[in-house]
């Protein structure tokens, strides 16, 4: 045999060799993904043997149809009392909570975020006040809730007005008696001008810029990204799924995402820069969101790396305006498709404001009925639909029964709030539910979560909800358009698949 046929048979041999080192490598990874699978199975089985659920496949899991997960979520609560587990696959599963003693017992301990559900959201908004824990968690909570001091949220009501009007004034020009508008995006843009200028001292109106629309819809697109990844099995692998086309568009939505933010931290840096500017803050009595972050930094460069204070903005700038503008959406969805309430707070807020121009923090307090109605919206569309917890020790219910350290449980708020024990007809609007003398359970209704972890931008926001509540129903009559009707779907925040249309009568 010559020389070259023998090299091409040595080669051979060791290419031969190397696949079958391969295929037993493979395999044994494949076995040992089997038994992972098969023991994490069979704990949580044996966990959630108290808490009876229905049938579900033993790969693929609980199967909900797309856009059906409220719906199958609601059919269970009347089923099985409390709680429930939902199998997102054969070794997930969570157990999903929605009695308010349970509530009660779960934020009154100190578990983490479930770090296999968030994980998904840290590379868009970071390791910022929400999805830190611990002790970290604990010293932001500390230093960032002086920006939602009184004294701090009392002028920024003078800013949501001017933001509001300016999206009403748009709205007078586009609509047009019949054609109905979509909202969401509206307020969207609308929101994050107010959160832009309350929390991060932006001057211009970002309202009818492109760039903003940009970032508006890379939130939309993170929010469902997330959530689909959330549910796929084969996707929890970060290379895998970088590999994948929802890879691929999360990677970049995540980059327009920042470079919105780093031009707002950007742009404040320089200006304090100058001197001028940083004798202006120095007086202030108090500091202002963006500031209290860059000062953390600037005056112990170790307390905030810029990693934190990235993530921190990403954070506020998420969280201050996407859950706002599920809210007000939801809200006016709700006033128009019940007349008469939207009359009575109309005819609340012209007692209060006449032509509306001077609304203030004290006239807000005054808006009785319409808050009432607020809430009753909130309750009926949760904007923040579920969190969730990872045990950090075991925990045992007030009717007895329990789960081991480790198990994660979801706080569906949104079950909670249509739950018929604890509001019965959950399905009807009655803002009556709120009125001041009604009494209810401390845990039976809870958009802002509660205990340690709850929100801290909820004065803000509920602000900022009955600015634009009240200034919307003194310039619209707000009517539903029932060729389309939302279809509501859970993503970090409560959202419409086809958008929230409303039909918009301008009132003389
Ligand atoms: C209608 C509007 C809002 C709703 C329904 C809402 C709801 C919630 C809920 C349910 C949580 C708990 C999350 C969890 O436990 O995982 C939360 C936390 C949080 N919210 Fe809000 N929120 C709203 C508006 C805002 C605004 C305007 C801001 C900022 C200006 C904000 C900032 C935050 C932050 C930073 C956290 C994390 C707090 C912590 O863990 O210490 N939220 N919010």
């Amino acid at each position: 045999m010559s020389d070259s046929a023998l090299s091409h048979t040595r080669l051979l041999g060791s290419l031969f060799g190397l696949l079958q080192v391969a295929s037993l490598l493979s395999l044994l990874l494949l076995l040992f993904k089997a038994l992972q699978f098969y023991l994490q199975r069979q704990w949580l089985l044996k966990a959630f043997q108290q808490f009876p659920s229905p049938p579900s496949h033993w790969f693929f899991g609980h199967k909900v149809k797309n856009d059906q997960e409220l719906q199958e979520i609601l059919s269970r609560v009347e089923k099985f009392p409390s709680a429930c587990p939902l199998w997102l696959w054969g070794s997930k599963a969570r157990l999903v909570v929605y009695d308010p003693d349970y509530m009660k017992v779960i934020l009154g301990r100190s578990d983490p975020k479930a770090h296999g559900t968030y994980k998904f959201v840290a590379p868009w908004i970071g390791y910022g006040l929400l999805l830190l824990n611990g002790q970290t968690w604990f010293q932001h909570r500390r230093m960032l809730t002086p920006a939602f001091h009184y004294d701090i949220l009392k002028p920024y009501v003078g800013i949501m007005v001017d933001s509001i009007q300016v999206m009403l004034d748009q709205w007078e020009k586009l609509s047009i008696q019949d054609n109905s508008l979509e909202i969401f995006e509206h307020i969207s843009l609308m929101t994050l001008d107010t959160i832009m200028k309350c929390a991060f001292g932006q001057q211009e109106c970002i309202q009818v810029n492109r760039k903003s629309k940009a970032y508006i819809q890379a939130i939309r697109d993170l929010n469902n990204l997330v959530f689909a990844r959330m549910r796929n099995v084969f996707h929890q692998n970060d290379v895998i799924y970088s590999l994948t086309s929802n890879g691929r568009t999360y990677h970049h939505a995540c980059q327009l995402a920042h470079e919105h933010t780093d031009k707002v931290i950007n742009q404040r840096k320089a200006q304090l820069q100058d001197e001028g500017e940083l004798e202006k803050v120095k007086m202030k009595r108090r500091l202002d969101f963006l500031d209290i972050l860059l000062f953390a930094k600037m005056e112990d460069g170790s307390s905030l790396s810029d990693k934190d204070l990235r993530a921190e903005v990403d954070t506020f700038m998420f969280e201050g305006h996407d859950t706002t503008a599920s809210g007000i959406s939801w809200i006016l969805y709700t006033l128009a498709t019940h007349p008469e309430h939207q009359q009575k707070c109309r005819e609340e807020v012209q007692s209060l404001l006449g032509n509306g121009a001077s609304v203030t923090w004290e006239i807000l307090d005054k808006m009785a009925y319409t808050t009432m109605c607020v809430k009753e919206a909130l309750r009926l569309y949760t904007p923040v639909p579920l969190v969730s917890r990872e045990l950090s020790k075991p925990v045992t219910f007030p009717d007895g029964r329990s789960l081991p350290k480790g198990v994660i449980v979801t706080l569906s708020f949104y079950s909670l709030h249509h739950n018929p024990k604890v509001w019965p007809n959950p399905e009807v609007f009655d803002p009556f539910r709120f009125a001041p003398d009604s009494s209810r359970h401390s845990h039976s209704f809870l958009p802002f979560s509660g205990g340690s972890r709850n929100c801290i931008g909820k004065q803000f926001a509920m602000n900022e909800m009955k600015v634009a509540v009240a200034l919307t129903l003194l310039r619209f009559e707000l009517l539903p358009d029932p060729t389309r009707v939302p279809i509501l779907i859970p993503r970090l925040v409560l959202k419409s698949k086809n958008g929230i249309h409303l039909r918009l009568r301008k009132l003389s």
